[in-house]
């Protein structure tokens, strides 16, 4: 990463041509990294674009609010649009280059092929987000092929998105390496979303009881208890004490295939996404515990 000095990044929309630009940079013995977004960003989004420029030489963030991922009842005419502000945010990594297509350009009429995500893609977000995966999935794969990185970025926030990814890379032969980065948090402990700023401060303090209860649950572990439904249970009732109402789930999985375990084995991971006011929030938590005596 270079931090200085402020150098404002270079935006483009069209496909074809940031596909000759990484195929040239390529070419000419540099390495690529690439980051996903739907803008919006925050400290999150740009823990992911420092570590691409860390580690490549360019790094491409791409910024996209996709449409066939959002179930029909979901916020994507409200999702946060902020082009100008995230490009200042990225001026601080270069080179850089903002990759900003249209629409048009993801959906030509005419388009309809849809990528069937893999098994990891049905508990948990696949049960109440059905269409989502898919979605993602065929985003992905097209923004791949638009941005043939070296290494593709993305969060450990959405964990389940992370398994999709990874699993589709592997079963469809995509080149780009996969990295997964650590979830970045506000001071209180809440994982930062881009839509955090839609709650109020009394919706914020209730969305605290998810980031603890993750908390507390893996004190629990770390102590010795392996029951991970009374585990769920006692992160349920952190929430609803809170006053949150609305949890579409609370468990310890397994890591590899989200598979919801009684038992708590070596390596958990906890998983939360709960509605607060009529926002709704995901985050997680991996436990890596030695074997109990
Ligand atoms: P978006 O929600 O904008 O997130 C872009 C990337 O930033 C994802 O990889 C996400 O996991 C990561 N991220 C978000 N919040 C984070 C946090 N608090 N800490 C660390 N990483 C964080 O995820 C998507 O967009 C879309 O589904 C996308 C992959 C771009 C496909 O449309």
């Amino acid at each position: 990463m270079n931090n200085s000095p402020i150098q404002t990044p270079e935006l483009i929309h069209s496909p074809k041509e940031i596909r000759a630009k990484v195929v040239a940079a390529q070419k000419s013995g540099l390495t690529v990294g690439f980051v996903p977004t739907m803008g919006a960003l925050h400290e999150g989004h740009l823990s992911l674009a420092g570590r691409a420029a860390a580690e490549c030489d360019v790094t491409v963030v791409s910024i996209f609010v996709n449409p066939t991922q959002f179930g029909p009842s979901e916020d994507f005419s409200k999702y946060p649009r902020t082009l100008d502000s995230d490009i200042e945010l990225l001026s601080h990594y270069h080179p850089v280059w903002v990759f900003a297509p249209e629409a048009a350009d993801m959906y030509p009429p005419g388009m309809s092929t849809v990528v069937s995500p893999p098994r990891v893609s049905s508990p948990l977000e696949g049960v109440s987000r059905p269409t989502h995966f898919a979605g993602v999935a065929t985003v992905v794969l097209k923004l791949l092929n638009m941005v043939p990185a070296d290494i593709a970025y993305f969060g450990q926030k959405d964990y389940q998105q992370a398994c999709v990814i990874r699993q589709m890379v592997i079963d469809l032969d995509v080149a780009t390496r996969i990295a997964v980065c650590p979830i970045v948090r506000d001071d209180d402990g809440l994982a930062m979303s881009s839509r955090n700023r839609y709650l109020t401060p009394a919706e914020r303090t209730a969305a605290l009881s998810i980031s603890r209860s993750l908390r507390v649950a893996t004190e629990r572990l770390e102590a010795g208890d392996r029951d991970a439904e009374s585990i769920a249970a006692g992160m349920r009732a952190e929430m609803h004490a809170a006053g949150i109402r609305e949890i579409d789930y609370a468990i310890l999985a397994n890591p590899q295939t989200l598979e919801t375990l009684q038992t708590a084995t070596d390596t958990v991971v906890i998983l939360i996404a709960a509605r607060v006011g009529g926002t709704r929030l995901i985050d997680n938590c991996v436990v890596s515990l030695s074997p109990t005596e």
